[in-house]
C-alpha cells in the first residue's frame, strides 16, 4: 500500500517557489543574482498597523479567537465591502482565514466533489489548478492570449462550461498578467453565467488597490447583483496593506457556503493569528492614505519596466492595468542559440538562460498556463529594475 495519497501525484510544487529557491541557492553559492520573481510589495507594513498589533499583544489578545475570525474583524470587512465595493454583507456572510489562499482552499474543499469542473482562465495564479486537483476536481483551462488582453472572451467561457462545472475562478487584476476586467468585461462574463445557473464564481480581488491610469476596479457581485447569491468574493490585507507575512485574508458569500468553509477551518487550522486579526482591523478601519501613493510608485515602476523591456530585441511587453507584474512575450527569442550553443526552444529554456547567463530570476509562462511568456514582478526598487532589464537586454542581444 503506498504511503502517500494518490492525489499528491497529481499536484506539483509551486514553480514560482522553485525558481525563487534556485535563485536563492545560486546567491548562497556567491552568484550575483537579481530576483524579479517575488509576489509581495517591498514596502513595510504601515506604522499604525504595527502599533495595533503591539497593543493587542500587550492587552493579552494572545488566545484562541472564534475559529473563523473575530466579530470586530468581520464587521471591519463588511465596512470595507460597503465603502469600497457598494456590497452589503453581514458578519455571518464573512469568513477570515490565514490569507486569501486559505479562503480559496476552504471554499474548494467545502464544495468540490470528484469530477466537478472548475473553469480557470489562463494565465492563472499557479495555486488555482493545484487546489482543484487536491480536492479531486478537474481544472478546465481557458486560454486568454495576449491579443485578448489576457482576458477571457465570453464565448470561450461559454464553450468551457459543461453540466459538471461548479465554479469559475476570476482574478482581476491578475497574477501573472496584471490584466484587469473593466465593468463592461465583467458584464459580458456575467451574461454567460446567468445562462448557466449551476456555476458559481470565486473572484480573487487580491490586487484591487493596485490599478493604474484611472482604471476603475469593480467586482462581479457589484456589477451583476443577480450573481450575488452564487459569488464568493475573496480579498485580503496582504497586497494592499503590505501584510503578506501576517496571513489574513477574507471571503464574503452566501451564509451556507461560509458556514461550510468554517467547518473546514475549525477542524484544520482553527483561527488565524489573533495578533494579525487585530492588525487587520486597524488596516481596514484606519487611515487608507498610503494606498494611493504606493499605487503611484508601482505605476512608475510598471511604466519603466514596460519601456525598458520593449527595447529588448525579441521581447514584447504589453502594458497591464494593475497588480505588480508584467507578462512579456519571448516569442522572438525562441529558436535562437545561446553563446554556449544551446537552442532556446521554450519559455522555460529562456528563463533558465537568463538566470544562468545574467543572474536574473523570472518565472516562465508555462508555469502559469500561457506560453511563451515570462512573469516579471516589479515590486522592487527602480535601481534593481534598471539593472535587471539591462541584464535581460544583454542576454537577448547575445542570442544568435
Ligand atoms: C492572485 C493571488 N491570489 C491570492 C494570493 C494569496 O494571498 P494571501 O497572502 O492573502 O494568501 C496571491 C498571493 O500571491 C495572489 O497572487
Amino acid at each position: 500500500m503506498p504511503f502517500l495519497a494518490d492525489r499528491l501525484a497529481r499536484v506539483k510544487p509551486s514553480p514560482t517557489m522553485a525558481i525563487t529557491a534556485l535563485a536563492t541557492e545560486l546567491k548562497a553559492a556567491g552568484r550575483d543574482i537579481v530576483s524579479l520573481s517575488v509576489g509581495e510589495p517591498d514596502f513595510d507594513t504601515p506604522e499604525n498597523i504595527q502599533e495595533a498589533a503591539i497593543a493587542a499583544m500587550r492587552r493579552g489578545e494572545t488566545r484562541y479567537t472564534v475559529f473563523d475570525g473575530r466579530i470586530e474583524l468581520k464587521q471591519a470587512v463588511c465596512g470595507k465591502f460597503k465603502r469600497e465595493n457598494g456590497l452589503d454583507y453581514e458578519p455571518s456572510q464573512i469568513t477570515i482565514s490565514n490569507g486569501g489562499k486559505q479562503v480559496l482552499y476552504n471554499a474548494m474543499v467545502a464544495t468540490i466533489n470528484p469530477g466537478d469542473e472548475v473553469v480557470i482562465p489562463a494565465p492563472f495564479w499557479v495555486s488555482y489548478p493545484e487546489m482543484v486537483l487536491l480536492c479531486d476536481g478537474t481544472p478546465v483551462l481557458v486560454s486568454c492570449p495576449q491579443n485578448n488582453g489576457f482576458k477571457m472572451r465570453p464565448e470561450d467561457l461559454d464553450a468551457a462550461i459543461t453540466p459538471k462545472t461548479k465554479w469559475l475562478i476570476l482574478n482581476s487584476p491578475s497574477n501573472p498578467s496584471g490584466a484587469a476586467y473593466t465593468e463592461a468585461d465583467l458584464k459580458d462574463v456575467a451574461e454567460v453565467l446567468l445562462r448557466h445557473p449551476q456555476v458559481w464564481v470565486m473572484t480573487d480581488d487580491m490586487y484591487e488597490h493596485l490599478v493604474y491610469d484611472d482604471f476603475r476596479f469593480t467586482t462581479i457581485a457589484q456589477v451583476e447583483p443577480r450573481l450575488y447569491e452564487r459569488t464568493l468574493t475573496v480579498n485580503g490585507v496582504s497586497k494592499a496593506y503590505c501584510m503578506t507575512g501576517w496571513r489574513i485574508g477574507y471571503g464574503a458569500g452566501p451564509k451556507a457556503l461560509i458556514k461550510a468553509m468554517g467547518a473546514i477551518q475549525s477542524n484544520s487550522t482553527a483561527n488565524p493569528c489573533s495578533i494579525s486579526q487585530a492588525a487587520a482591523i486597524e488596516a481596514l478601519n484606519g487611515p487608507q492614505d498610503f494606498i494611493a501613493p504606493h499605487a503611484r510608485v508601482f505605476k512608475e515602476r510598471r511604466d519603466l519596466v514596460v519601456d525598458l523591456l520593449n527595447r529588448v530585441p525579441g521581447l514584447f511587453c504589453p502594458t497591464p492595468e494593475g497588480a505588480f507584474y508584467v507578462y512579456p512575450s519571448c516569442t522572438g527569442a525562441l529558436g535562437k542559440r545561446t553563446p554556449n550553443g544551446e537552442t532556446i526552444a521554450t519559455d522555460e529554456d529562456f528563463v533558465r538562460y537568463l538566470l544562468a547567463a545574467e543572474g536574473v530570476a523570472v518565472v516562465h509562462g508555462e508555469a502559469f498556463g500561457l506560453a511563451p511568456h515570462f512573469r516579471v514582478s516589479y515590486a522592487t526598487s527602480t535601481e534593481v529594475l534598471r539593472d535587471a532589464c539591462a541584464r535581460i537586454d544583454r542576454a537577448c542581444r547575445a542570442l544568435s
